[in-house]
């Protein structure tokens, strides 16, 4: 029966590189959906950038670029590293879409018809420079219980004590540095202590196979027992400024980032209905009979099997079949780290010329069901895809293919279909398949392994290099090497899932369709003629891997959001906090850092006009062109060193994220650069100027 499948995998946030951490879930994701595919099934894998939130709205504003460019350029980079390691998405798309924005709405609007919304007012922490409420990984402070200073607004890094941001002492913004004021403002929130959602969770989260034992059992303990109302409602606002989806009828009133990333998910396959002409209903209508998956690392479980099911069911959608947590990545046994070279990039990666064939099969061969965290042990990632793809698999086929195309002008005789290998490939063939539904690839790639060992011995007992210096032994060694470039295709059959693309080479190769799981149940026919041979995958080099981790330890030396990183996978939050903090640390010494620098906005500038200011001795009006950025004006006190007319036309360098300034004479909207000696010995003013090439906008670093 041809099942109907829909896959998604988490959603990344729209502000921070792809790196190997992610890669896990990817990955782990692509390879089911390709299993799936090999099998007959129709299934479909969907993905988005999660843009919304204050980080995203931030780093655009520190860029100097809207969200839109930035969530826009991101999308870019994210595709591109996803295509680099062969993860197919059949769809991916953006949560900033007008498909997401519908759902979200409709979603609302049905919670809301079931009573499930409701109004509070609530107090948070409000930054009066920035003039925006401030999410508490955005305030600091010191810990309410040890003294800590600059610890975060929900636990200490330095005791381990949990609190709230109200708790903490000497509170400053991480935005502006700012000490920030609390402030009332009216919230909408989910009721999910609503004893229908409690309820439905009860029985939702405890179902026979919808959720791994460890996050059954998690939820149990969130959820407590029946008489026990542990559900908080969850707070679903947030006020502007936000980047995101203002709530219908609330004006200023934003859904927070996470209400709507979930709903990104049926964003995404709704615009794939809209290309493929699927029914979107058939997969999301109640009693729908399609399957829903998504995979999702484990500290995302609270959305994924509280939130989103409660809203899914209360708003008259059908709920997840089933959700797949993974474990966290560790790089030879600890956490990835900048300084050591462990966080690695996804683009790095590729732009170092690893190959991202070894990774994928590192990943499954350390991949099972669980909830467990997988190391990537980079000796043991060497070796394993040096001794397992290198010399067991593709070495079955290069051992035979040259005979074949020299001897045989490529033409296979009959596959002894009762070789030992073959037969122990044939009975494995549905406990390999099943390995990779219950997503325990490890254990696949294991029996696997065990096979080409069985194909490789049956290789060297036949020693197709020996009979080829016999004549007269020709048959034998035509026999031979048909026998075992059948035995690579049955290989290749169980590994596509695995290695697409070098399953694509070997099809070519061997000069077939593209193989589906059921043609591991056939041979090749005699008379078939396979193409010339030529190298499918090359060894890992350790040297490749040092080259790796110095190019991540470089890279931090030159980022400017070098930080300490509490979660890898919040990044951003922790450059903004990193870079406010830098602020605050500034006052009290004499050095800046890197990131007290790059929060100067310097940009090459192109004069558009000068004038002189009527009542004014030392000024200049500048009109300044800045690319995509536009024009600002500029009153400069150049006017002794610069006739006014012979600046128009040229460039210089302005700084663009000075807060504009009222004069006299109008708004000054920044500041142009120039060098003046201060003891006067060399009298004058010098405006910058940039080499030949630079053009108006451009950063200046
Ligand atoms: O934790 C994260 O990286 C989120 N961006 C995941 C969102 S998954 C889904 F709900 F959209
Ligand atoms: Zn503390």
């Amino acid at each position: 029966m041809t099942r109907k499948i829909l896959v998604t995998s988490a959603l990344p946030y729209a502000n921070g590189a792809i790196h190997l951490g992610h890669l896990v879930e990817y990955i782990q994701t692509d390879i089911w959906v390709r299993f799936q595919k090999m099998r007959g099934h129709q299934c479909w894998y969907v993905c988005a950038d999660d843009t919304h939130g204050t980080p995203i709205m931030l780093r655009a504003e520190k860029e100097g670029i809207t969200p839109e460019a930035l969530i826009g350029r991101v999308h870019d980079e994210h595709r591109r590293d996803f295509a680099g390691f062969h993860v197919g998405f059949d769809n991916y798309y953006t949560t900033h879409s007008p498909e997401t924005q519908a759902c979200a709405n409709e979603i609302y609007a049905r919670l809301q018809a079931a009573g499930l919304i409701e109004t509070r007012i609530i107090e948070q922490y409000y930054d009066p420079l920035k003039q925006m409420f401030l999410p508490d990984r955005f305030i600091k402070g010191e810990c309410p219980k040890c003294g800590a200073h600059d610890q975060y607004g929900d636990n200490c890094e330095s005791c381990g004590a949990a609190y709230t941001a109200n708790e903490l002492k000497n509170p400053y913004s991480a935005v502006s540095g700012a000490r920030p004021e609390l402030r009332q403002s009216e919230h909408f929130f989910f009721r999910l202590s609503d004893p229908r959602c409690q309820s439905f969770l009860r029985r939702w989260t405890q179902a026979e196979g919808r959720l791994q034992h460890e996050a059954a059992n998690k939820l149990q303990e969130w959820l407590g027992n029946a008489d026990e109302n542990l559900l908080t409602d969850w707070d679903i606002s947030r006020d502007a400024p936000y980047f995101g989806f203002e709530i219908p009828g609330a004006p200023g009133k934003y859904f927070y980032v996470w209400l709507d990333a979930p709903i990104g998910y049926m964003g995404a396959f709704r615009n794939l209905c809209a290309k493929e002409g699927l029914d979107f209903d058939e997969y999301w209508q109640p009693q729908s009979g399609a399957e829903l998956y998504h995979f999702i690392g484990k500290d995302i479980l609270y959305f994924h099997a509280l939130f989103w099911p409660a809203e899914l069911e209360h708003a008259g959608y059908r709920t997840p079949t089933k959700v797949f947590a993974h474990g966290f990545l560790t790089v030879d046994g600890a956490k990835m780290s900048k300084s050591r070279g462990t966080f690695i990039t996804a683009a790095s990666y590729l732009a170092q010329g690893l190959d991202p064939e070894w990774l994928r099969y590192y990943y499954a061969a350390k991949l099972a069901g669980s909830m467990e965290d997988i190391d990537l042990n980079l000796d043991d990632f060497i070796a394993r895809v040096n001794s397992d793809l290198v010399g067991k698999f593709v070495n079955i086929a290069s051992r035979s293919a040259g005979f074949i195309a020299r001897n045989f002008a490529g033409r296979l005789c009959t596959c002894d279909e009762s070789l030992p290998a073959i037969q122990a490939i044939r009975d494995r063939r549905a406990a390999i398949a099943d390995h990779y539904e219950a997503r325990e690839f490890s254990k696949a790639i294991r029996e696997i392994m065990a096979l080409t060992d069985l194909a490789n011995q049956y290789v060297d007992s036949v020693k197709p290099w020996e009979l080829a210096r016999h004549p007269g032994r020709e048959s034998e060694l035509q026999a031979a090497c048909s026998n075992a470039l059948n035995l690579f295709r049955l290989f290749v059959i169980l590994l596509k899932p695995v290695l697409p693309a070098l399953g694509a080479k070997a099809e070519a190769f061997l000069n077939v369709a593209p193989l589906v799981w059921d043609d591991g149940a056939t041979v090749l026919a005699a008379g078939h003629a396979i193409n010339v041979y030529h190298h499918m995958l090359t060894r890992v080099d350790k040297k490749q891997v040092d080259a790796l981790l110095a190019a991540n330890r470089e890279s931090l030396e030159a980022t400017p959001q070098a930080a300490p990183q509490k979660h890898a996978e919040h990044q951003e939050k922790a450059a903004a906090i990193a870079s406010a903090q830098a602020a605050v640390a500034t006052a009290a010494g004499p050095h800046i850092s890197i990131e007290d620098f790059m929060r100067v906005d310097l940009r090459i500038a192109r004069i558009s006009e000068a004038t002189r200011v009527e009542g004014a001795d030392k000024l200049v009006r500048l009109l300044l062109d800045i690319g995509s950025l536009g024009t600002r004006q500029v009153f400069a006190g150049i006017k002794a060193a610069y006739d006014p007319a012979a600046l128009v036309g040229r460039l210089t360098v302005m700084v663009a994220n000075l807060a504009p300034r009222k004069m006299k004479f109008g708004m000054s909207e920044g500041m142009i650069l120039a060098a003046a000696d201060s003891d006067g010995q060399t009298p004058g003013i010098f405006l910058l100027s940039p080499d030949a090439g630079a053009q108006p906008g451009m950063r200046v670093k």
